[in-house]
């Protein structure tokens, strides 16, 4: 593991904390942090003391967006050579279940990495937005993409094009964020959630998140193909018996991950 100059972690009850840690620049993405979240989130999805993973700012601010300063310089030839973004691919690679806690800005490269959590959690007065078309650029992260499958065609090329700030309601109606919360609760909330996510069946979580990722981007009949797969894999697991034998026997289930 790299030494953590941009970001702080800890783990509590099952749940790892990847907390953004560059307050002076609005804990603004530069790679470092890119790489340092990435190589956390990696080893807690080796490690079994930790079932879910929660990413957040600092309280006051998730993230506003890639670290401008790093780029400015960048042509499309060294951006090609450092292959910028096939870290950022890997955070979709990640088996647990990742929820963002957002509070206030949350825009460009951080929206990015929000979307490329499972769940997110925001502050009431959070702000969304892809304000990279104001820096003559556009997302480079999946932004696009993700804002667009959520939000449909006409919707998401608005905030794209106008590069205007969405807030939090606008977010959550329109299946952006799963909920929203007042700001001082948004740490507080996100972890009662992560909390209650980190007690399931771990292989569950791990075939639910697989299956419904498979359903984004395949037809229905190949996702569902795949869902019946895992399904039918779960009756090999310890966990399946003992799930269903606690129920029979009126107990609470132990579940171990195997
Ligand atoms: N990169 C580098 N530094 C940043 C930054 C960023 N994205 N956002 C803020 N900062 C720095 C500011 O330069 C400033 O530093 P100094 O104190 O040394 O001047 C410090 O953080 C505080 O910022 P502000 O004084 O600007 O704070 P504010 O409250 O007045 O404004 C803001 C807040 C509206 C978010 C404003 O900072 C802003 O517009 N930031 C840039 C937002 C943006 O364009 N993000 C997209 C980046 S591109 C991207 O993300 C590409 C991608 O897809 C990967």
């Amino acid at each position: 593991m790299v030494n953590k100059e941009t970001i702080k972690t800890w783990a509590e009850d099952g749940v790892g904390v990847i907390q953004l840690n560059r307050p002076k620049v609005l804990n603004a993405l530069n790679r470092r942090m890119v790489t340092e979240i990435l190589l956390t989130l990696e080893e807690w999805d080796k490690d079994d003391s930790v079932a879910v993973i929660v990413v957040t700012g600092n309280y006051k601010v998730f993230a506003a967006g890639a670290d401008i300063d790093e780029m400015a310089g960048d042509d499309s030839i060294s951006l090609e050579l450092l292959n910028q973004f096939a870290e950022w691919d890997r955070i979709a690679w990640v088996k647990k279940p990742i929820i963002a806690a957002i509070n206030g800005y949350c825009l460009g490269g951080a929206f990015e990495l929000a979307l490329s959590c499972d769940l997110i959690v925001a502050a009431e007065d959070a702000q969304f937005g892809f304000p990279e078309i104001n820096l003559g650029v556009m997302p480079g992260a999946g932004g696009t993409v993700r804002l667009t499958k959520l939000m449909g065609r006409a919707k998401a090329l608005e905030w794209l094009w106008t590069g205007e700030y969405m807030s939090a309601k606008t977010a959550l109606e329109n299946g952006v964020v799963n909920r929203t919360v007042a700001r001082e609760l948004v740490f507080e909330e996100t972890m009662k959630l992560a909390r209650k996510i980190a007690k399931q069946a771990p292989l569950s979580l791990r075939m639910i998140k697989e299956s419904v990722n498979k359903s984004v981007d395949h037809s229905t009949y190949e996702a569902m193909q795949f869902e019946r797969k895992n399904f039918y894999m779960l009756f090999s697991s310890e966990d399946q018996k003992e799930g269903m034998n606690a129920f029979i026997e009126k107990r609470k289930p132990n579940f171990k991950g195997k």
